[in-house]
């Protein structure tokens, strides 16, 4: 059965990084349809709404979307899309698979790591007000009931990947009642699934042991303000935001997403790399059971960095977008 995808090319580089990887998709076997929706400036533009109905109607009907970068104004104009979307759909989960690309300069080649950050709550409430001018007061929202979920979820994708330990990243000896409760959510969780190590770090000596010896974590699992930091500190290590898949996911659905953003400076040049909306398409196919396909994206990738000919400008090479995503389909078996 064919599944439909909402597709949201998004802003900047978005439209040029997603028609190369619908390309790739469309050639490895998995039968998918695209329904293609507007986010952001353009469907303010379009319907008056920066997250219009109809593509929040489009992802609860088809409970997956692929989605590319979207502008997002700074300090006035409208508030994230990206947040919107996680809030509006409660995407409770985000997922960073950290992985390093052969021929792709980095610090640490052999690492091979996943950030699972919990999405809803934490800082990034919004809550804030002014107390009496010049004190603000912002509030940290933790529960029992977003820490027990995405432990859960931590362990359930460990099982399934067959990862071996989840790590804990909190700062609990300060927030000892909120990041307290998030570590006692974890451990009560952790007993469910003894075959899976479950330890924890403080994050400050996380950060300086990822950046040291990132090789001993495996799964880390993280509250949303610093699992938003560490997320992206850990794609820095395997050469950066360009390269790393994301997703966002739910009980109603889940958004798969390049984590880099649209890039005016390069936008409608034909040159950017859309290896990281790449891997959170095979994400994507894994997630929708088509593993069959997913691996032959893969391969088909890993075989056009092993061979190091068609790199685009990013990673040291001239291939412009499109010549990628015909090497990449020319690279399938
Ligand atoms: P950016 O990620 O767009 O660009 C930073 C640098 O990385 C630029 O030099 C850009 O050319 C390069 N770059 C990014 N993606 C690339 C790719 N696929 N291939 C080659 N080079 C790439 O970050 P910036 O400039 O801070 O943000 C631009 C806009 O994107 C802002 O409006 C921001 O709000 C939005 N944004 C959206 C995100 C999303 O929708 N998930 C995430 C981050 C930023």
């Amino acid at each position: 059965m064919a599944h439909t995808i909402t597709l949201i090319p998004g802003d900047g580089i978005g439209p040029e990084v997603s028609s190369a990887v619908v390309r790739i998709i469309e050639a490895s076997g998995a039968e998918v349809e695209w329904e293609t929706k507007y986010a952001g400036a353009q469907a303010l533009e379009k319907f008056g709404s920066t997250l219009p109905d109809d593509l929040l109607e489009s992802i609860v009907r088809n409970k997956v979307a692929l989605k590319g970068p979207i502008t997002t104004p700074v300090g006035k104009g409208f508030t994230s899309v990206n947040v919107g979307l996680r809030k509006t759909l409660d995407l409770y989960a985000n997922l960073r698979p950290v992985r390093a690309l052969p021929n792709v300069p980095c610090r640490y080649p052999e690492l091979d790591l996943v950030v699972v950050r919990e999405n809803t709550e934490d800082l990034y409430s919004g809550l804030e007000h002014v107390v009496v001018p010049g004190v603000v007061e912002s509030l940290k929202i933790i529960t029992e009931k977003a820490s027990t979920r995405i432990a859960r979820y931590a362990f359930e994708f460990s099982r399934r990947e067959g990862r071996g330990k989840v790590t804990a990243v909190h700062k609990a000896n300060i927030m000892k009642l909120s990041d307290g409760l998030f570590l006692d959510c974890f451990r009560n969780v952790s007993r469910d699934y003894p075959e899976i190590e479950a330890d924890d770090k403080i994050v400050d000596n996380a950060c300086m042991q990822l950046v040291m010896r990132p090789e001993q974590f495996d799964v880390m699992l993280l509250e949303n303000l610093y699992g938003d930091i560490v997320s992206d500190l850990c794609a820095g290590l395997v050469g950066g935001l360009g390269l790393v898949p994301g997703a966002n996911i739910g009980e109603r659905g889940a958004v798969f997403e390049a984590v880099h953003g649209s890039a005016p400076d390069i936008a409608g040049q034909n040159v950017a790399n859309p290896t990281a909306l790449l891997q959170s398409g095979v994400l994507m196919l894994r997630h929708l059971g088509e593993r069959e396909a997913a691996e032959r994206v893969e391969r088909a990738m890993l075989k056009v960095y092993r061979e190091g000919k068609v790199r685009t400008r990013d990673v040291g090479g001239t291939a412009r977008t499109n010549e990628f995503a015909r090497a990449v389909v020319e690279a399938m078996e």
